[in-house]
């Protein structure tokens, strides 16, 4: 499909997507009444400024099932936002939802580099979360072999990769850092197993991080991205052969970047937080959802009818501002995975002294790195490194190899102790 047969089909999809939502979740009409727009007002893809957003908290107060547009008999599938702040978010599927969701994350799949017959080991967590089943299904889709392994008995999924010896692994890139440490432990070379690519998402992990896990593992590393609210994994999937950004499903998912403080809608290449409108979902369309993360649209390359959107480094709620200078933790991953010596393994503690902000880095130091005046050395040059490169001045202490908290899925990096 080219550019503007796809955008024909995306334009046919919005009508239909928002006629859905007017007529059926009463929140949408509410909403688009107020804001004098009728569904039949979008005439070009460029009318869906004049729709309001949808947030996070839309979802929270209708919770559980006040934005489903389909009667619940037709739900065949829930799901539930971690819900680390406040009220969990739940989200349903339809049938043809869940086919949908298969599909695109097969797409994602085959992106990667998975072709039919390929084994899949997936150790994104099972259960409420979308990681686990998102993947298993789309997998299956793909023509693969699932190895449902979930997240978690770290010891239990070494032995199943050798024993099993999948092409491809699913999973957080922090939890295969925790797998890592494992093989290691067990004596078995990361580098040596059958696995091919790993397909890392569910977390913000940088270019220093995929360089780290490719050369352990002698593996490719590829980004795959998505949100509950949107879908699951597999909205947007970065390909193999250019590892460039995410190209987006954009038959399924349409795209917008808008300034976060403005809410005005960004041009191509400009930086800002994307909104998603699903195009195909039934059983809760979401309409200019806000999802806070912070990326920039750019035209498609492998896959040029779709565009692509920057490896998504972090969002607007996990900013620190230190001292009003505004920090991104995936910052200090990069200045952490500059530093020789360190491993990738840190933690980031923001407290207040007296009346200011304080940030302490704690990293870990590689096996092996036990000098102190060499692991001192490191501590003062990452330091000199944040103070540089991120624009605050951190107490840095370099500890001992395994002895920072290990993920077994999506990590948390950051204390904020204020
Ligand atoms: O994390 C879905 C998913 C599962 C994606 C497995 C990829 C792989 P939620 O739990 O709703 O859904 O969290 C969504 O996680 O808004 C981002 O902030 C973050 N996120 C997801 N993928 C990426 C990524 C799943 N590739 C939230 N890079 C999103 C950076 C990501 N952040």
């Amino acid at each position: 499909m080219d550019r503007d047969e796809l955008r024909a089909l995306q334009l046919d999809r919005l009508r239909g997507t928002l006629r859905h939502a007017y007529e059926h979740v009463p929140l949408y009409r509410r909403k688009f009444d107020a804001a004098d727009v009728r569904p039949e007002d979008c005439r070009t893809l460029e009318d869906l400024a004049r729709f309001p957003f949808t947030t996070k908290a839309d979802l929270r107060d209708s919770y559980p099932y006040g934005m489903f547009a389909v009667p619940l008999d037709q739900v065949r599938r829930l799901h539930a936002s971690s819900g680390t702040t406040g009220q969990p978010t739940v989200v349903g599927y339809t049938e043809r939802d869940l086919e949908t969701w298969a599909e695109v994350v097969a797409r994602s799949i085959r992106a990667a580099g998975g072709r039919p017959g390929h084994k899949v080991h997936v150790a994104y967590g099972y259960g409420l979360f979308t990681g686990g089943l998102g993947a298993h299904y789309g997998a299956e889709r793909a023509g693969c072999t699932v190895i449902p392994a979930s997240g978690g008995m770290t010891s239990r999924q070494v032995r199943l990769i050798v024993d099993l010896e999948p092409e491809i692994i699913m999973v957080t890139p922090s939890y295969m850092l925790t797998l890592l440490d494992e093989f290691e432990r067990q004596g078995v070379d990361p580098r040596g197993t059958s696995l091919r690519v790993g397909v890392f998402g569910a977390e913000p992990w940088t270019e220093a991080m995929r360089a780290e896990i490719e050369e352990r593992f002698a593996i490719d590393a590829v980004d795959i991205y998505g949100l509950s609210e949107v879908m699951g994994p597999g909205v947007a999937q970065e390909c193999v052969e250019t590892k460039d950004g995410l190209h987006v499903w954009e038959d399924h998912f349409l795209p917008e970047v808008v300034d976060p403080l403005t809410d005005e809608v960004l041009g191509e290449g400009e930086r800002g937080e994307v909104v998603f409108t699903s195009l195909t979902k039934e059983a809760l369309p979401v309409i200019r959802y806000r999802t806070r993360d912070l990326t920039r649209l750019l035209p498609g390359t492998a896959r040029p009818a779709f565009r692509r959107m920057e490896k998504v480094t972090g969002r607007c709620d996990d900013m620190i501002i230190i001292r009003g200078v505004n920090v991104f933790p995936s910052r200090i991953e990069e200045l952490v995975l500059a530093t020789p010596g360190i491993a990738p393994h840190f933690r980031i503690e923001v407290s207040r002294r007296g009346r200011l902000d304080h940030m302490a880095v704690f990293a870990e130091a590689r096996e092996g790195f036990t000098d102190p005046a060499l692991r001192a050395a490191a501590a003062a040059s990452l330091a000199d490194g944040v103070k540089e490169g991120a624009g605050v001045s951190a107490e840095v202490t370099v500890v001992d190899p395994g002895t920072l908290e290990r993920s077994v899925g999506k990590i948390r990096r950051v204390a904020d102790l204020r």
